[in-house]
């Protein structure tokens, strides 16, 4: 049975990956409401925000899980109507309602005080319910990988919540978000994939949770999670090769010289997921068209960095920055990002700044 440690909201995140002593109770069902209750005992300073916050995530899961399930029967695939979102991508059917119900389910509760979505261009204040000021902000991808709906490949959901930085009894501001990812009080993804899986981190280990349809809970499936110190497979849309930098070629060419698998389902929530359980590394570098690199700081390489760390992983960008450690300055700035086994990372560490011409 793991050790809990107490600690301070402020200090979401410990070094030492292990479950709450008391969320599991020998072989019997534990529900995700009952387990995160439970873990919210191990906090001394604890008001039951972020408990609530995570069950409305949650409950958001199991709303879109619904519809997701049902795409193809009810004319919910293919582009809005919208067309773009802020970023100039083209919005799923799918994207829209998942956002609109995880908002809807946050501002329902008011146990958070602000919201940033990949799919809005601002921030989103939530109106505080009564005299209740909420202490966190939270962000979310609301569908990763969307654009593969339409061919019913698993797609998924990813989120991150921080503590806000300015006073509470004003609006929330940019800044509230604008933070590294090492703040990360709690992050998590859900897959709609074979099964529903919730898995999140509170910075003490990861824990999955398996949706059962026939009870509409989600259960504790997936105890302590902890990434393969190595793997056999890589993760990277190697359609790119002529585009990527020399040392991420070589790299390549390295995966391939030692006969490792190619991996890539074009949605990182489930090419993460992959890793975490069977070890192997992602990439998403810079290619020509997306020089800083195609994916969102905040919304997806933050939260799932925080998850595959706390799994005892690694997580940085191609000028081998520690991804948690870089300080945003826009909502949806982008970033290069390496995520994986820890020796899988470290080996393209190596590549980089062996062929690399930047001075390192
Ligand atoms: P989103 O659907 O939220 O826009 O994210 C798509 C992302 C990510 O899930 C995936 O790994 C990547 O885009 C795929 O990009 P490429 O098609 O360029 O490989
Ligand atoms: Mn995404
Ligand atoms: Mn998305």
């Amino acid at each position: 049975m793991a050790t809990s440690t107490k600690k301070s909201p402020e200090n979401g995140q410990s070094s030492a990956a292990s479950v709450p002593a008391s969320p599991v109770s020998g072989n019997r069902i534990v529900t995700l409401d009952e387990f995160i209750i439970r873990a919210e005992k191990d906090f001394d300073y604890a008001t039951g925000e972020l408990t609530g916050l995570l069950r409305d995530i949650g409950v958001a899961a199991k709303i879109i899980n619904r519809e997701v399930n049902k795409a193809g029967l009810v004319n919910i695939i293919g582009v809005a109507n919208s067309g773009e979102n802020q970023s100039g991508e083209m919005q799923q059917k799918l994207d829209v309602y998942a956002n609109e119900k995880l908002i809807e389910c946050l501002k329902n509760s008011g146990e958070c005080c602000a919201i940033a979505s990949e799919e809005n261009e601002d921030i989103i204040q939530v109106p505080p319910i009564g005299s209740k000021a909420s202490n966190y902000v939270v962000m979310f991808d609301p569908l990763d990988g969307s654009s593969n709906i339409d061919v019913n490949v698993s797609v998924g959901t990813i989120f991150a919540i921080y503590r806000r930085k300015s006073d509470p009894s004003g609006p929330a501001t940019k800044e509230d978000f604008l933070q590294a990812g090492t703040k990360q009080v709690a992050a998590g993804y859900v897959l709609y994939g074979t099964s529903t899986l919730l898995v999140y981190t509170t910075g003490r280990g990861v824990n999955g949770f398996t949706l059962d349809p026939s009870i509409g809970e989600f259960c504790l499936s997936h105890r302590n999670m902890r990434i393969p110190e190595n793997g056999s497979t890589y993760s990277v849309n190697q359609g790119y090769y002529s585009k990527f930098d020399l040392e991420m070629r070589r790299y390549i060419d390295n995966c391939s010289d030692q006969n490792y698998g190619l991996r890539y389902i074009g949605s990182m929530v489930s090419d993460i997921h992959r890793i975490l359980i069977q070890g192997g590394i992602f990439l998403y570098p810079s290619t020509r068209k997306y020089p800083k690199g195609k994916l969102r700081l905040l919304y997806e390489c933050n939260p799932l960095s925080f998850i595959v760390e706390q799994a005892g992983g690694k997580a940085m960008n191609t000028q081998l920055k520690r991804v948690l450690e870089v300080t945003p300055s826009e909502l949806h700035q982008r970033s290069t990002v390496a995520i994986g086994s820890p020796a899988m990372v470290d080996e393209l560490k190596a590549f980089i700044e062996r062929y690399s011409a930047l001075p390192l």
